[in-house]
């Protein structure tokens, strides 16, 4: 067996840079570990920026998107009981669209589906050869059987676990890390959300984030320390605890329900240098991985998958590898922006257990500016928005 581009993983940078290699007539494979129902019963974030709309469109998914998706001006961030808008478009012309990261995943799944190209599912021992010559080949095992393919490159959107990133020799990799000291309880419900846009809490029983997936189903986020077990959250006690760390009109606002899903999720800001090693690529959490707060984490996948696509799109039409050769350079430009914006708001927004007085002075000098602030306000909005690519 043999194609030109060899992807793992069918998560969303997968599934995107698939589609958007085979409008450009790139044949591709995707070799996934799970199944494919495993795959979209993963809840993650729902906020895209213009960019990755974008993307999902020129891949042919957008139909769906730009029915059901939400267009938000503004966001809200609440402190000391008093709620303080952040109004994206009056302070950047753009907006962002609330949709989630699982519906992204499905709508591609199915584009791929319809235009016959190749996903092996449960596709297990996934192991990447050679990629320091110029014939790389992966082989996995699906049914109990060994395969094979050969390929010109291999692309790794295979997460942070993945095989990829664990393919590339250790001193040719260099890693960065901050492992933040709490997680974030998430709760999904068929509840409206609380309100029109997001609203981000600092409370100093610990963050809060109530979200939404559309008009009628909400996901709600509330920090609690790593000992924590979903199994000890009760509904009943994860609303409480919601509600009393929101401010008073939030909290009588609040509908609440029998959860969908319910999970812990750590934090954590990681960064890999180089996103290459001779034909091998890592693109998404493959290569990064941003704390949630800024809601970056698909959408720097979408940045790495434009870079990544258009490079190979060149090679393949004019044998130029310039941009393959700048890719990790070009991404890791990204990439950096996104991780300190992600971890200026995990940094302003959270309860530090170890935080001395002076720091928690700081945290609220820092709040106090930005709602003063139109240009404090501009320097978020930007950034959540998402900067240029
Ligand atoms: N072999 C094959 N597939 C693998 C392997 C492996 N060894 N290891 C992991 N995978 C698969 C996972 O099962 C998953 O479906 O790779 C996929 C990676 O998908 P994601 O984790 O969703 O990563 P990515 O596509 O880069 O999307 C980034 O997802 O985690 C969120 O916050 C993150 O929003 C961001 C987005
Ligand atoms: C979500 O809706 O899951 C979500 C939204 C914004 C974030 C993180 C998660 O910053």
């Amino acid at each position: 067996m043999r194609t030109q581009v060899v992807i793992v993983g069918s998560g969303p940078s997968g599934l995107l840079l698939g589609q958007l290699l085979h409008k450009a007539g790139i044949d591709s494979i995707i070799l996934e570990q799970k199944s494919k129902s495993y795959v979209l019963g993963r809840i993650r974030a729902g906020v895209l920026e213009q960019g990755a709309v974008g993307l999902i469109e020129e891949a042919g998914a957008g139909a769906r998107m730009r029915r059901e998706g939400l267009i938000h001006d503004g966001t809200e961030i609440a402190f000391r009981g008093e709620r303080h808008r952040i109004d994206f478009k009056a302070l950047t012309g753009k907006t962002v669209m609330v949709y989630g990261q699982t519906e992204v995943t499905h709508d591609l799944m199915d584009v791929r589906e319809a235009c016959g190209a190749p996903t092996v599912y449960e596709a297990l021992d996934v192991a990447i050869h050679d990629v320091e010559t110029d014939s790389p080949q992966v082989t996995w095992t699906k049914d109990g059987k060994p395969q094979q393919i050969s390929c010109d490159y291999v692309a790794a959107c295979d997460g942070y676990h993945g095989v990829g990133r664990q393919t590339i020799p250790a001193d040719k990799l260099k890693t960065f890390e901050r492992v933040y000291p709490f997680g974030w309880l998430g709760l999904l419900v068929d509840k409206p959300p609380l309100s029109d846009e997001l609203v981000y809490t600092n409370h100093e029983r610990g963050f809060a984030l109530c979200s939404m997936r559309s008009l009628t189903r909400s996901r709600y986020y509330i920090q609690c320390s790593l000992d924590e077990h979903v199994e000890d959250w009760s509904d009943d006690r994860f609303w409480e605890e919601l509600t009393r760390r929101l401010d008073k009109e939030a909290a009588r606002r609040l509908q609440t329900g029998p959860s969908i899903e319910k999970s812990i999720a750590p934090l954590r800001s990681f960064v890999a240098e180089p996103l290459r090693h001779g034909r091998l690529f890592l693109a998404g959490d493959a290569g990064h991985i941003v704390p949630p707060t800024g809601a970056k984490g698909l959408n720097l996948a979408a940045s790495d998958v434009a870079y990544l696509s258009r490079a190979l799109i060149d090679f393949y039409k004019s044998k130029s590898s310039a941009g393959l050769d700048s890719y990790s350079q070009r991404a890791l430009a990204r990439i950096w922006k996104a991780e300190r914006f992600s971890w200026w708001m995990t940094q302003m927004l959270h309860n530090f257990p170890e935080s001395s007085g002076f720091d928690r002075k700081m945290q609220a000098a820092e709040l106090d500016y930005l709602f003063a602030s139109p240009a404090a306000q501009t320097a978020l909005a930007e950034n959540y928005v998402g900067l240029p690519y």
